[in-house]
């Protein structure tokens, strides 16, 4: 059965109040409570002293109400001991000072005395819990982030990473194209990795900031694999994860989680939602994106339990119907196990707004019998476990687009995610499950494969994607794709898309950033478009045109173009249009491909389907503050706002 959590800190509350929390988050339907998170000082009041015996009764009275423990590891945050006797723990700024005491992830995990004390506190959790009935599964730290801290250790860190990975300074230097505005290094110590505040990354060396990203990524996976390691030595069947979330300085989430046994994510939908603006079906691409992560169904460790408050002004309540409709939606996406955050709103502390399920008056409210109900929901479908998404449709995702997409803007109104969910709203709007995929992802099983702007570019992937193509699958390429070699620059000498040139049948004449203006292309087929930020003029090699531009001095110009390619087809889609575009072309293209669609779902309105050995399940969800009323196989259906309907094997609602 899919799992229901809830985010509890007892040592926040008199112990009184324990047992009776525990018999009402019992009684709602809670499976798991995930705990610990942040109590280092609590289990190390002084260093190498250690207090479990709080953490050991708060554990049997959730026990013995019938509950499971997902035990994390405190090491976000910290004792201030710890800061104090060893400031070399400290994580530093972008300013290149450390950052203030007292608050919250303000440790390097890259410094070797913060990894060693780390190091012993996972080691004293592991050796008395892991292995223990109560524990189901094991959160490593919290909402982790790439390590940008700038601290000695760190920088030294980044040298010996760059080291290894070029061998000479020489070869850096080649790799770099260091030469331009006299960046060549003659000895490890001139490499910097420090961004002041007031400098922006654009200013810095391309391929620099794309192994300073890299280094990043790696620095939280290998923090990530140690604690790991420990607390597998002592339990090899533990679950282990952590939980991640969309954050400034965004990890390689496939090597975050590579070494971890479920993908975890924090999910906290926006709650106000204009009918056709930038957040229309934006959570449903987050979670399809952790769906990519391991490339199986997810776990959420923190849901939306109240409205927001912690690091800001209070965020609106969330609308009647939300938290219940939010947390079957991440069910609908694959995930597994939801675990609501948090029991109830703190009454002390820098996060005392940011509000959990129950208020601070610990009255029963709307919120909980939301969850109550999103419960009972769940069991009465015990069988969905052992379901998942399938997908016909892969939309390929790289870590490396992302670090240099958002250090090294293209123009104005243009950026990675957004061109990522022009094409998985079509989706979605077309009731279709996609699958997000990670570069390195088998194409195989697949029908449709859409790689928006492949911009550091591997030749290998065009080499498959041509075998794809070529074996009758259809592949859609668009602009900003084949620009950059690995090291990130330009690559020289060969018109875009490079290596991509041959499989879209076209290439890229001359191009036009053109930021917030607006152009519109024309169908051939009819239908006209507006678009904005990019116009890529395109010249076809032997693809058919699409659509053309209609204004401005490449008025006539190819803007998109298909090219059959052995039994397949390549689209090359030069500018960045509204939705509709999106559609117009995802529909001609799943039709060709026998993709089943739905063409009259209401916009905001999300179909998936979840299948295999616990049955079939549809979910119709209406992620819009509006009543919604549709055809699906000539029958109608109508959702509340935030409803969520689910079919079941032979149609009927559940
Ligand atoms: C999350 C975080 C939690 C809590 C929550 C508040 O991002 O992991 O510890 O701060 O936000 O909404």
């Amino acid at each position: 059965m899919i799992q229901v959590g809830m985010a509890y800190y007892p040592e926040h509350w008199d112990r009184s109040l324990w047992e009776k929390d525990a018999s009402r988050m019992a009684k709602l339907g809670v499976h798991a409570v995930r705990l610990a998170e942040f109590a280092w000082s609590r289990m190390e009041p002084e260093e190498g002293r250690f207090d479990f015996g709080w953490l050991d009764d708060a554990i049997d009275v959730i026990a013995r109400h019938g509950m499971r423990v997902i035990l994390s590891t405190p090491t976000n945050s910290g004792p201030m001991w710890l800061y104090t006797d060893h400031p070399e723990t400290v994580q530093w700024g972008r300013d290149g000072r450390p950052t203030d005491l007292g608050i919250r992830g303000h440790r390097c995990i890259q410094s070797p005395v913060f990894r060693r004390y780390a190091g012993r506190i996972v080691e004293e959790m592991a050796q008395r819990y892991a292995g223990r009935p109560e524990i189901l599964a094991w959160q490593i730290d919290n909402e982790l982030e790439s390590n940008h801290c700038t601290c000695p250790s760190c920088r030294e860190a980044f040298r010996r990473w760059l080291r290894e990975k070029y061998g000479t300074v020489e070869a850096l230097n080649k790799a770099w194209g260091s030469e331009v505005w006299s960046g060549e290094i003659s000895s490890w110590e001139q490499i910097q990795p420090l961004l002041a505040p007031d400098c922006m990354p654009d200013w810095h060396n391309p391929a620099f900031m794309l192994d300073y990203e890299r280094f990043g990524a790696w620095s939280l996976a290998d923090f990530i694999q140690r604690q790991r390691d420990i607390i597998k030595d002592h339990d090899p069947d533990a679950i282990v994860t952590t939980n991640s979330w969309f954050c400034a300085n965004m990890p390689d989430f496939y090597q975050e989680f590579a070494s971890l046994d479920v993908a975890a994510y924090d999910n906290y939908p926006p709650m106000d939602l204009p009918e056709d603006g930038e957040t229309l079906y934006s959570n449903a691409f987050g979670l399809d994106l952790v769906r990519s992560f391991k490339r199986k169904n997810f776990w959420i460790l923190e849901q939306l339990g109240g409205a927001g408050g912690c690091w800001s002004p209070m965020g609106p309540a969330p609308w009647p119907g939300m938290i219940e409709g939010y947390a079957l939606q991440a069910v609908a996406h694959g995930a597994d196990l939801v675990s609501f955050f948090r029991w109830r709103s703190s009454c002390s502390g820098a996060e005392m707004l940011g509000h959990g399920v129950l208020d601070h008056d610990d009255r029963d409210n709307r919120r909980l019998a939301e969850i109550g109900r999103f419960c009972r929901r769940l069991e009465a479908m015990p069988e969905l476990d052992r379901t998942g998404l399938h997908s016909d449709v892969a939309m390929l995702y790289g870590p490396d687009q992302e670090f240099v997409l958002k250090n090294q803007r293209q123009s104005r109104n243009f950026a990675y995610w957004t061109q990522l969910r022009l094409f998985h709203d079509a989706c979605m709007g077309l009731g279709v499950n996609l699958d997000v995929a990670p570069e390195s992802a088998a194409l195989e099983g697949y029908k449709v494969v859409l790689v928006p702007t492949h911009y550091v570019t591997d030749p290998a992937l065009a080499a498959r994607l041509e075998a794809f193509a070529a074996g009758g699958g259809t592949v859609v390429v668009t602009n900003r794709s084949g620009v950059k070699d690995k090291h990130n620059n330009c690559i020289f000498g060969e018109a875009l898309p490079t290596v991509f040139r041959r499989l879209c049948g076209c290439r890229v004449e001359e191009y036009d950033a053109i930021g917030d203006d607006r152009r519109h292309i024309a169908a051939v087929n009819g239908g006209s478009f507006a678009v904005t930020g990019w116009c890529d003029l395109l010249e076809p090699e032997g693809a058919q045109v699409w659509a053309r531009y209609t204004e401005k001095f490449y008025a006539g110009t190819a803007a998109i173009t298909k090219n059959a390619f052995g039994a397949g087809w390549a689209y090359y889609v030069g500018a960045v249009g509204e939705r509709a575009l999106y559609r117009s072309l995802l529909l001609e293209i799943f039709r060709a491909q026998d993709i089943p669609v739905l063409t009259a779902l209401p916009q905001g309105v999300e179909v998936t389907t979840r299948s295999g050995e616990g049955g079939t399940y549809r979910f119709f969800f209406n992620d819009t503050l509006h009543g919604k009323t549709f055809p699906v196989d000539g029958q109608m259906v109508s959702l509340r706002p935030m409803e969520m309907k689910i079919q079941g094997e032979g149609g009927e609602w559940l």
